[in-house]
């Protein structure tokens, strides 16, 4: 987010340097149950960025003090491959994947119904094979299907996506060069049935404006990702019902 560079990145069309418009998001895929030994899994892509989820749980929680004797504790580990990014990334946590794991956790607690499950964790892994901006929305993306996927009762499936702001022009889902270069990056994810936003953070700079336009952007945008969610989720069970029959 440098806010200054010699590359265009929104052309006098109002073009992208990837092809897009400012309202357009990347391509989508989103796979439910990708892992045999996961009690819940997904493998989900936007645009360049690769991400695995899995889900174990609920579980008896440890260590124990982290107990909470009325609820589950969701506990998330974001993890960013070496091989995931341009210059090999040192493996381990680092702030940043703290971070992430921590907002990540606590908008999964926002639709996850932890008061069924006292004392248990539910533990998920992100996974990132490949990183091109916005790894914690497709992360919780994908950490939302494999919840569903292990049959962890929820509210709703959350997708995420983020909305940003380079070359002075309010886009979707920025991706690397957009994210480095640009101006403001503003990832959100919703609960789609009521349109809450359970995870809204900002880095850089936009007038009221363009945050309000930015987010009804980025909230169409979770609407489309929850579509393909939902439907990644019926195949599973759909495959799953026909092995059951066979
Ligand atoms: O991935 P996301 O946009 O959620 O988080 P970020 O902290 O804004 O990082 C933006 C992008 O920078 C990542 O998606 C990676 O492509 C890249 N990055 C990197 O190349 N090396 C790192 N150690 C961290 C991030």
């Amino acid at each position: 987010m440098s806010g200054h560079t010699d590359m265009v990145l929104v052309d006098e069309n109002g073009m992208r340097i990837d092809g897009r418009t400012a309202e357009q998001h990347r391509p989508f895929k989103v796979e439910a149950g990708v892992l045999n030994n996961a009690d819940g899994s997904a493998y989900v892509e936007i645009g360049k960025n690769k991400v695995l989820a899995a889900v174990y749980g609920p579980r008896e929680c440890h260590p124990r003090h982290l107990q909470d004797p009325t609820k589950a504790i969701v506990q998330c580990k974001y993890n960013m491959q070496s091989f995931s990014v341009s210059d090999r990334k040192r493996p381990g946590p680092d702030r940043r994947s703290i971070e992430i794991s921590k907002i990540i956790s606590e908008a999964l607690e926002k639709v996850v119904l932890t008061e069924l499950y006292p004392r248990a964790s539910i533990d998920v892994y992100i996974e990132i094979l490949q990183a091109n901006a916005g790894t914690r929305c497709a992360g919780l993306t994908a950490a939302s299907v494999a919840l569903a996927d292990a049959g962890i009762p929820m509210r709703d499936i959350v997708p995420a996506i983020a909305a940003g702001k380079a070359d002075g022009h309010v886009l979707l889902d920025l991706n690397k060069e957009e994210d480095n270069y640009g101006q403001a990056d503003v990832p959100i994810a919703i609960i789609p049935s009521t349109d809450e936003i359970v995870l809204l953070q900002m880095d850089g700079n936009m007038t009221r404006e363009e945050f309000d336009y930015g987010i009804k952007m980025a909230v169409a945008g979770c609407h489309e990702l929850h579509e393909l969610q939902k439907d990644a989720l019926k195949r599973r069970y759909s495959k799953k019902a026909q092995e059951g029959s066979e």
